[in-house]
């Protein structure tokens, strides 16, 4: 019961603290930028839709939680470069989640006029 209430207390934290950087237009800005310089959207696509040949996977819609996003960029599971505290530190790390939690959706196809007319 104790590890149940610890599990959930932990559980609710990360959920809170992931409230509070969706909240904060700042550090998503910032966190584009890291995204750009740090090569990111080479492998996962500007949009996160991912990236072409499987350079990456789709990272949006539906990101990771930050704790698995977070262990993914400290020690990736397989393929993609390490990011350590020297290249993003952790504030930096906190905006760049921020940013792809927040990333926009690309448009429907068929709300695209050059596809809509391909479409008929
Ligand atoms: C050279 C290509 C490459 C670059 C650059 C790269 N990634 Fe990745 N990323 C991958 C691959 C490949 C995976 C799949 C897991 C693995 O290989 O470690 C992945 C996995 C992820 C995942 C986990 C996705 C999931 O569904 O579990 C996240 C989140 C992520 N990357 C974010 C980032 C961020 C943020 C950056 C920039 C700081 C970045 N990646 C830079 C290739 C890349």
């Amino acid at each position: 019961m104790k590890k149940l209430m610890l599990i959930l207390s932990v559980l609710s934290s990360v959920f809170a603290s992931h409230a509070v950087q969706a909240a904060d237009p700042e550090a998503a800005k910032r966190g584009e930028a890291l995204f750009m310089q740090n090569q990111c959207f080479s492998c996962h696509g500007t949009q996160g839709q991912g990236g072409e040949r499987n350079a990456g996977p789709k990272i949006f819609p539906n990101p990771t939680p930050f704790v698995a996003f977070e262990l993914q960029l400290r020690t990736p599971r397989n393929l993609m470069p390490r990011y350590s505290v020297q290249v993003v530190n952790d504030a930096q790390l906190k905006d760049l989640y921020a940013y792809v939690e927040n990333m926009q959706p690309s448009p429907n196809a068929a709300q695209i006029p050059l596809l809509q007319q391909a479409m008929r």
